[in-house]
């Protein structure tokens, strides 16, 4: 997908030019789209890189903690489910890539970027699966949540990732319920599974809600992405609407959340939660979780061992160019 696009310089319409901050103003404040072609301000571009970019690779890093249950799931039919689900989450970052590079960043330099450490992604994919109910937990709360701060991207102002986005919910929303059911089915099951099910929300409950990043008042560049109609709900915003959610759901899967201060306050029509631990996110942020080394590692070792199929599909499409100039001298 991503060699089909025409670069576009990763300076266009910089710097400044005022019939272009105009143009851009007007189409930010009628809520329409900015296409990779339009001006747009060197601040607008830079953000959207980073936002992008740490998506992708959050989708590419977030196969793994699930890959490590494909060849010990419990069943064939629940090792097709998983299957399609890991490989659904290579596609998005595939996507996202691709809308990335259509901003002027080459893949091959956010690729780099990430297995050189420098860039982030999100934290909840350095922590470790311990058990099958793991499997059931990420899809219910980790899908949960790209959901519920996915479904508003889709009507992001840059046209390239509100597409990809309406295309990555779809498949978010069966990647949750797939969540869902496993831990139903562990709910229902023996003591022993109900246990393991409860152990599992426990452990991911927390970092779910840490998916939607800090807190609105440590939260500095929302309010611009917010201006800017790439953010349309503020963290705390989704985080709350996040839980209201999960309290309704968890009681269908005859669970609890691991949060005795959950409640609704009718004053802010708003649901409430307990204290988040922020210094554990940006411990893990800051690349010293439970699993970032292992999980770089294996991103790196991916790439050297992906690096044949990119040569393979450079050389051939040196071969198709070289055959279609041919073509176009003979004719
Ligand atoms: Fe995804
Ligand atoms: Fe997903």
């Amino acid at each position: 997908m991503a060699h089909k696009l025409e670069p576009v310089s990763s300076t266009a319409g910089e710097p400044a030019d005022d019939a272009g901050q105009a143009a851009f103003d007007r189409i930010i404040a009628a809520d329409s789209r900015i296409e990779p072609r339009d001006w747009m301000p060197a601040a607008y571009r830079k953000t959207l890189v980073r936002q992008i970019s740490q998506h992708a690779h959050s989708e590419i890093v977030g196969m793994q903690p699930e890959a490590n249950w494909i060849s010990r799931a419990p069943s064939l039919k629940r090792k097709a489910i998983l299957m399609a689900k890991v490989q659904d989450e290579a596609g998005h970052g595939l996507y996202l890539y691709s809308a990335a590079e259509t901003l002027g960043t080459p893949r091959q330099q956010l690729t780099e970027d990430l297995i050189a450490g420098k860039a982030r992604y999100s934290s909840i994919f350095n922590y470790p699966t311990r058990s099958w109910a793991d499997v059931g937990a990420i899809g219910w709360l980790v899908d949960g949540a790209a959901i519920c701060n996915q479904v508003p991207l889709c009507r992001a102002s840059y046209g390239p990732y509100g597409r990809a986005m309406v295309r990555i919910c779809k498949e978010e929303s069966f990647h949750q319920r797939q969540g869902f059911e496993i831990l139903l089915e562990l709910a229902q099951g023996t003591p022993e599974q109900k246990q393991m099910a409860q152990d599992a929300v426990n452990r991911w409950y927390a970092p779910a809600l840490m998916m939607f990043g800090p807190p609105d008042d440590d939260s500095p560049n929302s309010k611009q992405s917010m201006a800017w109609n790439i953010k349309r709900f503020s963290n705390d915003e989704l985080r709350q609407r996040f839980v209201g959610m999960m309290v309704e759901q968890v009681e269908v899967l005859g669970l609890t959340l691991p949060d005795d201060q959950v409640r609704f306050d009718e004053e802010s029509q708003k649901w409430e939660h307990g204290p988040l631990d922020w210094d554990e996110f940006k411990e893990v942020l800051a690349g010293r979780g439970p699993c970032n080394a292992q999980r770089l590692e294996r991103r790196r070792e991916a790439h050297e061992d992906g690096a044949w199929v990119r040569e393979a599909a450079a050389a051939y499409a040196l071969r198709q160019r070289n055959a279609q100039e041919q073509n176009e001298e003979v004719a």
